[in-house]
């Protein structure tokens, strides 16, 4: 499924991020988090893959602390907006589904959910098996606690920034599987000329439990921590936590 907001709309993409978390800014936080993760390792830390990294969001502030960033994305709308803003930021073209990397990378992180969009097992597999065998040291994988969803959910939520207003009703079902299906309408005002876009947009998501996770990254990967949140101190619990961040280092033999 191709969702508008990663494609055609990637320009509406941080307004839309920004709404659903009905915070602007987000980001800073979740960056300051990934930096107290790595501070946290004994491992150096140069290159870092950010995998579906979308138009930047944590790459910019990765690249900006002085990594060396590469954001891997299939959606070549996102990768424009990097590469005409972030010039240091390097990029790859491509889906999780045919990812075929031909370095290494100290570190890799997947955040907001972004790896639940693999939906197939066996791609999920040769997913895990590229990165298990092409980082070097830590890969942190950020979903949303999905133990706490309801199986539906509604809500409706509104934001803006200096060029547009945002109208956004959400729709989902969970099933026992943790497959997540999502409806979308966007109601997008351009302040400036005063046009109004009705947008249909959706997607699913197939969230992943920590032991599937291990399962996929083998032996060679050991779980160091699991997070709640983006703050170092928040211990994962699965009936209060608001997200579930595995942290997984490389065991040296
Ligand atoms: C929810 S956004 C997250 C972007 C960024 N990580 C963030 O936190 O803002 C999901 C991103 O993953 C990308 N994506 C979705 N499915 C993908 C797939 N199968 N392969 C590669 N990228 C994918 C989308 O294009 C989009 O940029």
């Amino acid at each position: 499924m191709s969702t508008r907001i990663f494609e055609s709309h990637a320009y509406l993409y941080k307004l839309w991020r920004d709404t659903c978390l009905g915070i602007k800014g987000s980001e800073e936080r979740e960056f300051n988090f990934l930096l107290d993760v790595l501070k946290s390792s004994n491992k150096k830390t140069e290159t870092i893959i950010d995998l579906g990294g979308g138009v930047g969001t944590h790459s910019k502030l990765l690249s900006a602390h002085g990594f060396d960033v590469t954001l891997l994305d299939q959606s070549e709308s996102a990768l424009k907006i990097v590469k005409e803003t972030y010039l240091n930021i390097k990029t790859i073209h491509s889906s999780f589904e045919n990812i075929d990397l031909d370095k290494n990378y100290d570190v890799g992180v997947c955040m907001w959910s972004t790896l639940s969009y693999i939906l197939d097992t066996d791609k999920q597999q040769d997913f895990y098996k590229q990165l298990s065998t092409h980082i070097n040291n830590i890969i942190i994988l950020d979903q949303a606690n999905f133990y706490r969803y309801s199986q539906s959910f509604s809500k409706v939520y509104e934001g803006e920034d200096d060029t547009h207003k945002m109208k956004i009703t959400r729709n989902w079902n969970l099933n026992e599987n943790n497959l997540k299906t999502t409806t979308y309408v966007y109601e997008v005002l351009n302040k400036e000329t005063g046009l109004m876009e009705l947008i249909d947009d959706g997607e699913s998501e197939q969230y992943l439990t920590i032991e599937q996770l291990e399962q996929y990254l083998g032996p060679e990967w050991k779980l160091k921590n699991t997070f709640g949140d983006y703050d170092v101190h928040s211990v994962y619990d699965k009936t209060t936590s608001l997200r579930l961040i595995t942290v997984f280092e490389k065991v040296v033999v």
